[in-house]
């Protein structure tokens, strides 16, 4: 029996070292991140078991860095969308986000929402973003609309509160950059996710590199507390 990667995590991490080495502002790392995002995104909407995509792009902790490196993120995402869009269409991919963007500005909300609508009907592959995501927020925003709702909550029914509710469970989590932690990235989800934690940095990751971790989570064997 083989194992289906029908939702992949990635936690692209690496950006800032892969800019550092090359003697180049971090925002460079980023920048180079955006073009791995596209060849990846292509990869998974051409791979005949992958469904979901979701990748980690800002977390609720990365609020902390210094101010322009935010904003070049904000404004990076929002071009990124924007260029990406024909890219969506033509690989028929589905574009969706977690995490709480309220704090937002106006324009990359409103680029968001126009992402999600032109391209909801699309269905080779759900790409999700995860933008100001953090697990600890998602259980916690999950929660409180249960207990709104006056819902005793069950591991079954908590499931529609969430932000990755319909997502799916994640089946093979990897993270670039060398470190070995989740840095709050799907607690809920990922609780029987198979983990990768490879040493390349994001912008350096390639498509054969993820092609040579799905070969491998295929020959894990996934228990689920069974035997
Ligand atoms: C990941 O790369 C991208 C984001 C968190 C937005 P980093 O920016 O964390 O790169 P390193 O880890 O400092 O190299
Ligand atoms: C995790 O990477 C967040 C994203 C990839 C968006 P970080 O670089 O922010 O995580 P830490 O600080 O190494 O834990
Ligand atoms: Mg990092």
């Amino acid at each position: 029996m083989s194992n289906t990667p029908r939702h992949i995590a990635i936690i692209m991490d690496g950006n800032g070292r892969w800019a550092k080495k090359r003697g180049l502002p971090r925002v460079k790392g980023h920048e180079k991140g955006a073009e791995v995002v596209r060849e990846i995104t292509t990869y998974c909407a051409n791979h005949p078991e992958v469904k979901v995509l979701t990748l980690f792009a800002f977390s609720t902790e990365n609020w902390k860095r210094p101010k322009h490196e935010v904003e070049f993120l904000m404004k990076l995402l929002e071009k990124y969308l924007k260029k990406e869009l024909p890219l969506y269409q033509k690989e028929g991919v589905r574009f969706e986000t977690i995490g709480d963007i309220s704090p937002f500005s106006a324009s990359l909300k409103e680029r968001i929402e126009i992402t999600k609508e032109e391209t909801k009907n699309n269905e080779k592959l759900i790409q999700v973003l995860a933008l100001n995501y953090g697990g600890r927020d998602e259980i916690v925003r999950a929660a409180n609309r249960a207990c709104k709702a006056g819902v005793v909550l069950s591991e079954d029914n908590f499931d529609q509160f969430l932000d990755t509710s319909r997502l799916g469970e994640a089946d093979l989590l990897l993270r670039t950059g060398g470190e070995m932690r989740l840095s709050n990235f799907l607690l809920w989800r990922a609780a029987y996710a198979e983990l990768f934690f490879i040493k390349t940095l994001w912008p350096d990751f390639t498509k054969k590199e993820l092609e040579n971790i799905i070969d491998e989570f295929k020959k894990r064997e996934r228990r689920f507390g069974g035997i």
